[in-house]
This record gives C-alpha cells, structure tokens and sequence, in this order.
C-alpha cells in the first residue's frame, strides 16, 4: 500500500497535490511520501517481532538523506556498500552498531573509515578482503566483526542482472571457501567471526529461495560445527510495479521464522526495495507527441539518465497522468521517450494511455528504489530535484542540480 492516490482529478502524496509540487519545483522531479517509507519499514518490523532483528535498510536503493534519517529515526539500521554509504549513513545519524557493511571491493580508505566509525559488521566476500580487514584493524588495535558472505549458489526467478546467488556471481564466497575460512580463523587475529550473510537477489517475488539458501547455509554451518551468533539473509523482497503478486510481509516471514527460531541465531534484514519502490515517484512533464510511421512518441523532460531501470532491466513502471483528463480523448499505444540521444532512452514502451498535451505532467510510479541513486548526468543532464512529504506538507531535500554543478571540479587546461 502507498499513498499517492488520486482525490477527484488530481493525484496527490499523503495530502499534498503532486502538481502543486511540480509547479514550485518543477521537473523532472522525485517525490517520496514519507509515512508510506515508514508504513513499510513498520511490516517488515512487525512480521519479524518475534525474533527482534535488526532490519537494515539498502542504502543503495534509495540514499537521500532524509529518506534515511526517517527509517533510522524510526528503528532502522542500513546495509551499505561503499565509504559514500557510510559518510551519508553518518549524516543521517546511523548509530555505528547498526550498520552492515557489504560490497565485494571495498578499499583500505574505506575498511579505515568504518572500523573507526565501529560499526556492526562487515559482510566479507573474500579471503582476500579478509586479510586486508584484519590489517586495517590490527593497524587501528582494534578487533572488528565480520559475518562471511556464501553463495549459496541458489538460483532465483528474476531480471539476470540482479541475480547474485547464483555460483557463477561475483558475490560472496562458495562453501568450501567459507569452511577455510572458519577453520583458519585463528590466523586473523583482529577478526571475530560472528555471522554468515547471503543475499541472493532482488525483486523475488516468494519465498521458496529464500528458504532454500538459508537451509543450506545453516546445513553448512550444523555439519561443520561452526557457531555464530547472526544470520544476515539480506534483502531481495518483490514488490508490486504492474501484476506481480509478491508475498506479503508476514506471508515472508511465516515461511522464514520456523528456520531462524530453530538456529537460535539473531536475524538481520537487509531490504531496500519493499521500502522504498513503492514511496516515491518520478514526475515528468511532457513536452511533444509525435508519429514515426506507426509508432506514436511520448517525449517527456525525464529520461534514461533520471530512471535507468526500464533502459537496463526493461523494467515495467506504471505511468499516471498527474491530472486525469476531463473526458475520455483519443486512447492509443505510445512510446514515452526522454531526451537522452539513445534509442534505449525510454521510461515506458507500447503503453496504452489517454493522449496527454504538451506540458501535462506524468507520474512514473514505483521510483522510489534505484531511481534517483541511479541517476547520472548523461547528456550533462542535471539531476533531477528529490521532494519528501509529510502529510500535507512537503519539503525540497535535494535541489535540483544546476550548470555549475555539472562542471563542478573541471578545469580546462
Ligand atoms: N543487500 C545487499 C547485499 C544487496 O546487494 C542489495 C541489493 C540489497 C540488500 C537490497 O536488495 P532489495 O531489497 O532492494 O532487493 N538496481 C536494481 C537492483 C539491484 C539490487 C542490488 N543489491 C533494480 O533497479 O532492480
């Protein structure tokens, strides 16, 4: 459930029309409803109450300061993945004992930072990264927690690119590795083994593989004796963009908790998407229709380089008109493009809509997850404006970006 609903001919976000919006700060424009960030994170707390784990929120999902500062306001820990996640995990006032560190390549700069910010964990995918993690710390006389990244080498029903629990990813270590790593564990002096993480995917709509790799990894960790006190099961929680029917969150965790409540180990939850896809929205004004033989051309002032989700997953977003149309005007199957120069510039593909005019403003549904902390300038695009609301009020949390901010750091020479 999200709240951008339409009242009469208008849609709004909690209580604030999205036009209103739009006409002060203009588009391309994201807009977050901040309750319906909370009302997720609050399912996912709920269904797994009984268990009181510690729900992470995926940084890179969505990395907006006061998206990040309302969940951990409310409870939240969060996963990230680089030294930029953890600076912006910081500024939104992260308490260090709840962050968890993932990532296949992080460097010494980054390992230092996080160990002197104390944090959690970090989830390592490597004996390489091991040692380095053991350096870093011995170098600061500290003693650091890790948890050890499987693969579980489960494969799950979702877009190739956001697999990563298949065995032939670059995602954290097979079991054999994993099974070295604990029995030399003595070697790293500076490193408490305290924990395994899996992430297999994103987008997954049940959870069958989900359950399958924690049974492995805990089979693993029965028939090696090995003993920790955490299991991270990461995120990869579907939700709802056009006709999937992905479990709910007490439906998840029905099916989770049995096996978390007999390990005995204390749970972690990574989820970005199930929180924040369906709280935001991208806002985009239409600026010409066109016809190219028999293809009809939506061309909007938002593009590839805003959402690069359809581009690089042909991913599926409902688009809405931001007013609906009075009456009924002529209904046909369009191309909603952007300005980008790429024939993969486009946010929608054979839709079928009512034909909007030159400056109505469409709402890109379902953007609040790997929308803006995917957005690049491209074509020396400025990124777009990031607006949170909160009931009837809203607030510009990120400008937009200007001319200057595209050249900010170049000299010509
Ligand atoms: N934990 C780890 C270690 C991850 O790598 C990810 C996402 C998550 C948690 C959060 O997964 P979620 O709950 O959001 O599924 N850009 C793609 C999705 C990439 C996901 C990368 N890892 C998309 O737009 O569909």
């Amino acid at each position: 459930m999200h709240r951008f609903k339409y009242i009469g001919r208008s849609l709004f976000c909690e209580k604030v029309k999205v036009s209103d919006i739009a006409a002060k700060v203009g588009t391309p424009l994201y807009v977050y409803s901040r309750n319906t960030l909370l009302d997720h994170y609050a399912k996912i707390k709920e269904a797994f109450a009984s268990v009181s784990p510690l729900i992470c929120f995926s940084v890179k999902s969505n990395s907006n300061l006061s998206v990040l500062r309302a969940l951990v306001k409310a409870g939240a820990g969060v996963d990230i993945v680089s030294g930029g996640e953890l600076y912006r995990a910081k500024l939104a006032g992260a308490p260090p004992e709840r962050v968890v560190y993932a990532g296949v390549g992080k460097r010494r700069d980054e390992i230092m930072d996080a160990i002197r910010y104390g944090i959690l964990f970090f989830n390592v995918e490597s004996e390489e990264e091991l040692t380095l993690v053991n350096a870093c710390a011995a170098s600061l006389g500290k003693k650091v927690n890790v948890a050890v990244r499987i693969n579980p080498d489960v494969d799950v029903s979702t877009h190739d690119y956001i697999k990563t629990g298949k065995g032939q990813t670059k995602f954290g270590v097979n079991f054999d590795t994993a099974k070295r790593i604990f029995r030399s564990s003595w070697k790293y002096r500076n490193i408490a083994i305290r924990g395994v993480h899996i992430h297999i995917g994103s987008q997954i709509l049940n959870p069958q593989p989900f359950r399958r790799a924690i049974k492995k990894v805990l089979g693993f960790l029965d028939k090696n004796s090995l003993l920790v006190e955490y299991l991270n099961i990461g995120g990869g929680m579907g939700v709802v963009y056009s006709l999937e029917k992905p479990q709910t969150a007490t439906g998840f965790a029905g099916k989770i908790l049995p096996l978390v409540r007999k390990s005995n180990l204390k749970l972690i939850l990574e989820p970005g998407r199930f929180i924040a896809a369906n709280s935001g929205i991208l806002v985009t004004m239409v600026l010409f229709r066109k016809k190219n033989g028999q293809k009809r051309f939506i061309i909007v002032d938002g593009a590839m380089n805003d959402l690069i989700r359809p581009s690089l997953y042909e991913a599926y977003h409902e688009i809405l008109p931001v007013t609906k149309p009075r009456r009924r005007a002529s209904v046909a199957r369009y191309d909603i493009v952007g300005p980008v120069c790429e024939t993969g510039d486009f946010l929608a593909k054979n839709r079928k809509m009512t034909e909007p005019a030159s400056g109505d403003l469409l709402a890109v549904m379902g953007s609040g997850a790997y929308g803006y902390s995917m957005s690049s300038n491209y074509n020396s695009r400025p990124r777009a404006a990031e607006v949170i609301v909160d009931g009837n009020k809203f607030f510009v949390v990120k400008k937009r970006e200007t001319y200057g901010d595209l050249v900010r750091g170049e000299t010509i020479r």
